[in-house]
């Protein structure tokens, strides 16, 4: 077991870290009150390699492996996780998805424009009766020979107005229940495909989160991503690569907001001493120290298990539960530490305690992660 890191993570851990330093921080409060998307920041990104860091360079990816990208979306989402969740859905549900499952074609046509950062992507399963519950899909993909005749309506969608490459589960046959599901992936601009508007969120407020509608939208059936019937297997094969990502932001999220409790605990003062002197405050900080290594390890372990090719549907469902919940525990203790201070924009911390609400939501709530692990656990 070697707990140490490579030259080149190490390398990927300061490139990421600078820039959230020098790019995200200035400009992440209002962007956050302005609700206003990263636009120059992702642009970047793209030209630093992080939109496809685990994409084959043959497809102008990365090419690095799943442990580089949740130590980079660790050290984004310390600063700002409106900017991470654009990287993530594009990273590990987009790239990945295309990567693994698309064929030749669409990784020439599509995925070499994805990890690049030229375009970025959005991958669509949500619908306004099908959240948790993601087989009981609305939309309809109907075969049509050389194309599927698409209608219904996705909400919830991240980077839903700003992507140009939409992957889209559909029913085509509702009689095969979801082995009757596929994915396809949408251009914007195909006639019939709207956009709705955009939702005002509690947090990540940054980000782009639309509904989008389906009227009649003709889709050539060699946009389908694998064999007819595949689209229900596709989304939750890439989901499970997805939850790694998104319990590394929950993580960098956590340790974000540790780091500014910690800081603030040694200079404030109150009864003639820095407020970390007061056990109460240094326990907090213990406990959050404590619980952030122990998320830290399960997401590196989740990574680490896709790396080595072994099945990490069980260890990503438990990443993203635990880290989840160390966010919401370690940044609402980080506005307790912070006192007053605590609850206004100028500090981080109130921010990032909304922003970590997400992480218990998306990509599978914490009860759905719970319905994982025990089936997984119960099934052994
Ligand atoms: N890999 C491969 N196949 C899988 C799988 C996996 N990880 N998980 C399930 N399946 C297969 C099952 O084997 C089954 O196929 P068979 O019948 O051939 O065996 C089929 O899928 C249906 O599975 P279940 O019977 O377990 O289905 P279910 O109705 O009980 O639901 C669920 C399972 C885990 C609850 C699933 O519906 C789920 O994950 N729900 C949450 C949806 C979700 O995570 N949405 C996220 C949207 S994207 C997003 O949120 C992005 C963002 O915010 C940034
Ligand atoms: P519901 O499924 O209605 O759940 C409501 C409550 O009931 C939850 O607490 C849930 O855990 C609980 N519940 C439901 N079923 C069970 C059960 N069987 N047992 C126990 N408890 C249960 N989706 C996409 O497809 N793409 C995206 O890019 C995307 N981005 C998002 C961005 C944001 C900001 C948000 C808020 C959502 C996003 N989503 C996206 C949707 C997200 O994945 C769903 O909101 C999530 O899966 C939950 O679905 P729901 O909102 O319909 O809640």
């Amino acid at each position: 077991m070697d707990f140490s890191f490579s030259e080149e993570h190490l390398m990927i851990r300061q490139a990421a870290r600078d820039f959230a330093q020098n790019e995200l921080l200035p400009g992440v409060i209002e962007r956050d009150e302005a609700q206003k998307f990263p636009t120059e920041q992702i642009k970047k990104l793209g030209e630093l390699g992080f939109l496809g860091m685990m994409t084959d360079p043959k497809y102008n990816g990365s090419g690095m492996d799943t442990l580089s990208y949740v130590i980079a979306m660790e050290e984004l989402s310390k600063v700002d996780a409106s900017t991470s969740v654009v990287v993530s859905v594009n990273n590990s549900l987009v790239c990945w998805g295309l990567e693994a499952f698309g064929n030749e074609e669409q990784k020439q046509k599509y995925l070499t424009r994805l990890a690049s950062g030229e375009v970025i992507g959005a991958f669509c399963l949500s619908e306004p009766e099908a959240g948790s519950d993601a087989t009981s899909q609305k939309t309809t993909a109907i075969d049509k020979g050389d194309h599927y005749i698409l209608n219904g309506t996705k909400n919830w969608i991240t980077n839903g107005g700003t992507a140009d490459i939409y992957l889209v589960i559909a029913q085509t046959d509702r009689e095969k229940g979801h082995k009757g599901i596929n994915a396809l992936i949408v251009e914007k601009g195909m006639p019939g495909f709207e956009i709705g508007p955009k939702e005002n969120k509690l947090g990540i407020r940054g980000s782009d989160t639309h509904s989008l509608i389906f009227n009649d939208v003709k889709v050539p059936k060699e946009n389908r991503i694998g064999e007819d019937g595949f689209g229900f297997k596709f989304a939750m094969k890439t989901l499970s690569g997805g939850r790694i990502g998104i319990a590394a932001q929950a993580l960098g999220i956590a340790a974000g907001a540790y780091e500014l409790a910690l800081k603030y605990s040694k200079e404030r003062k109150a009864f003639g001493t820095e407020i970390a002197n007061h056990q109460a405050i240094a326990f907090k900080l213990a406990d959050m120290h404590v619980q952030i290594e122990a998320a830290r390890n399960l997401v590196y372990r989740s990574a680490w298990d896709k790396d080595q090719g072994k099945n990490y549907d069980l260890s990503s469902a438990m990443a993203k539960l635990y880290a989840s919940q160390v966010a919401m525990d370690t940044t609402v203790e980080a506005v307790q530490i912070h006192g007053g201070n605590g609850f206004v924009k100028d500090y981080h911390v109130e921010r990032l305690m909304r922003d970590a609400k997400i992480t218990q939501i998306y990509e599978g709530t914490s009860e759905i992660q719970k319905i994982v692990i025990s089936r997984s656990i119960l099934k052994d």
